[in-house]
């Protein structure tokens, strides 16, 4: 087991987490605010808008389990139709108002606005609705603070907090020099006070920086040595909740976390899988990715994901059962390209279409079709459940066959009294195809690395092809195969 990456340190209480919110107590009671517009336009505009191409509903929930994975209680949620963006306030009057009275029956601490917000957003929302007020970009700075489980994580974490707040309090101070100015109040304590949290704020990146970078250097080592035993490594990637880390325990029959929980995975965690045919893979879980994901987390978790930016396969595990799933793709496939990985090259990456057994039997059988017909050439999405286990050992061969893609074909004819050898050479081999004629019996193959040497001694004479090209018999009078015979040399 190679676990480099997933530590044991006891979970972080995020500290910093909704100051003034006593985290032990009764859970913050909290109102889900859900800006949206009508209109879906077109894939790739309208990026500003959250979700802009996702339906009320799957919006409505994501935001609920993005606050309900902080432990929040969501009282209620609250969809606005959003027409325009106030710059003020990003909604209406009337809407402040209906949001304020429920606020206030509801008894609620913590607002959340599934929405990015200014900073003078937030303090006006927080000041006419008496609650503390969280963007969507602040959620998930703080799902990410409680999920973050090794160092680099936590670092990373905080880095993006404060590259965050630090943004906030630049952009404030400004608003509010401009305020102080016209009151002559320009050089008070206010604003050395502000210019003091700043200095205190660049220090601390500063500080992290550095040592992310030691930690970055560790990480590197590890993965060096690891790559002097050369397993392959496969990383999962996906929407949140597609259902990797499930899959990961179903190809690893391990444990990892896996929950209904938005992010449960954060930090990289690895371990060894066998393939079919006896060779092994690294296999990767790495953190979910979510629409709007902040650019600065993604900047961030840079170093994390090399897993995935160096990975010699990616799985794209999407929840093909979920209405928004082509939504959440592009979404995966723009972090993506963010990292520099190209989502579209097909040599290296799968997609995995999860959750099957969700769908209704004629849907499923459709897919579980058209999975089969492009398996044996060069499927580029594979249907699976990773919950029943449909479709994972077609997954384990795929994975088998497109690492295997490089290696020599080799056609072999093996007389018919070699009945122990054929057996053998399906154990050890990855056979392609079957043929039994009268005498002999025809297989195409590959053979793992490690089993090559093994497959010249028993099996060189018999080879009759390697890589399209014709290998003449060995006459009888020719010594046996007791030396590994290479007809690759
Ligand atoms: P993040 O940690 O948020 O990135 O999620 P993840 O992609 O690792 O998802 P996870 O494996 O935690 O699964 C999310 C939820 O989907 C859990 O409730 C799983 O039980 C469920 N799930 C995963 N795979 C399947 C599947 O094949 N079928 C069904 N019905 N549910 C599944």
């Amino acid at each position: 087991m190679d676990d480099e990456g997933s530590s044991h340190e006891p979970e972080r209480r995020n500290e910093k987490a909704l100051k003034g919110v006593a985290r032990d107590a009764a859970p913050t009671r909290a109102l889900v605010v859900v800006p949206w517009r009508s209109e879906r336009p077109p894939r790739g505009e309208g990026t500003d808008a959250p979700n802009a191409a996702r339906s009320l509903d799957a919006r409505r929930e994501e935001a609920i389990g993005l606050a309900r994975a902080i432990e929040l209680e969501v009282v209620s949620d609250f969809p606005v139709k959003l027409r325009e963006a106030r710059p003020a306030t990003l909604l209406g009057t009337g809407k402040l108002e209906e949001a304020r009275a429920l606020i206030e029956a509801e008894k609620i601490d913590l607002v959340v606005v599934d929405h990015p917000l200014s900073p003078i957003q937030q303090r006006n929302l927080e000041k006419e609705w008496k609650a503390k007020v969280l963007d969507r970009t602040g959620l998930i700075l703080e799902i990410f603070g409680e999920r973050a489980h090794t160092k680099e994580g936590r670092l990373q974490v905080e880095l993006a907090h404060l590259t965050y707040q630090k943004s906030r309090l630049v952009r404030s101070w400004t608003h509010l020099e401009r305020q102080r100015g016209g009151f002559g109040f320009l050089g008070g304590p206010g604003e050395t006070q502000i210019e003091a949290d700043r200095r205190m704020i660049t220090e601390r990146i500063a500080k992290l920086e550095r040592e992310l970078e030691s930690v970055a250097r560790t990480r590197a080592l590890h993965r060096k040595n690891r790559k002097k035993v050369p397993h392959p490594v496969v990383a999962l990637v996906g929407y949140t909740n597609a259902g990797k880390s499930t899959l990961f325990n179903r190809l690893t029959d391990s444990e990892v976390f896996a929950k209904d929980l938005l992010f449960a995975t954060l930090d990289p965690t690895l371990r060894k899988v066998r393939l079919p045919h006896g060779g092994d893979i690294i296999l990767s879980d790495t953190v979910g990715f979510v629409s709007d994901l902040p650019t600065t987390l993604v900047a961030a978790f840079r170093a994390t994901l090399e897993e995935v930016i160096e990975a010699d396969l990616i799985l794209h595990v999407r929840d093909i059962a979920h209405e928004d799933t082509a939504a959440q793709a592009h979404d995966v496939e723009t972090v993506l390209s963010q990292l520099g990985v190209d989502p579209l090259n097909r040599d290296r990456m799968i997609e995995v279409w999860n959750k099957i057994d969700k769908l209704d039997p004629d849907h499923r059988a459709k897919l579980l079709e058209e999975g089969e017909r492009t398996s044996i050439d060069a499927p580029t999405a594979l249907p699976v459940s990773a919950i029943t286990g449909d479709g994972v050992a077609s997954l384990l061969a795929l994975i088998e066959d497109r690492l295997n893609r490089d290696r020599a074909v080799f056609r072999v004819e093996i007389p018919s009294s070699e009945g122990e050898l054929v057996a053998w050479l399906h154990r050890h081999t990855e056979v392609i195809a079957r043929e039994d004629g009268e005498e002999a019996v025809s297989l195409r193959l590959r053979v793992p690395d490690k089993d090559l040497d093994h497959f010249r001694a028993r099996a060189g004479r018999f080879i009759r092809e390697v890589r399209g090209r014709v290998i003449e018999p060995r006459r009888d009078d020719e010594p046996p195969a007791s030396k590994p015979y290479d007809p690759l040399a």
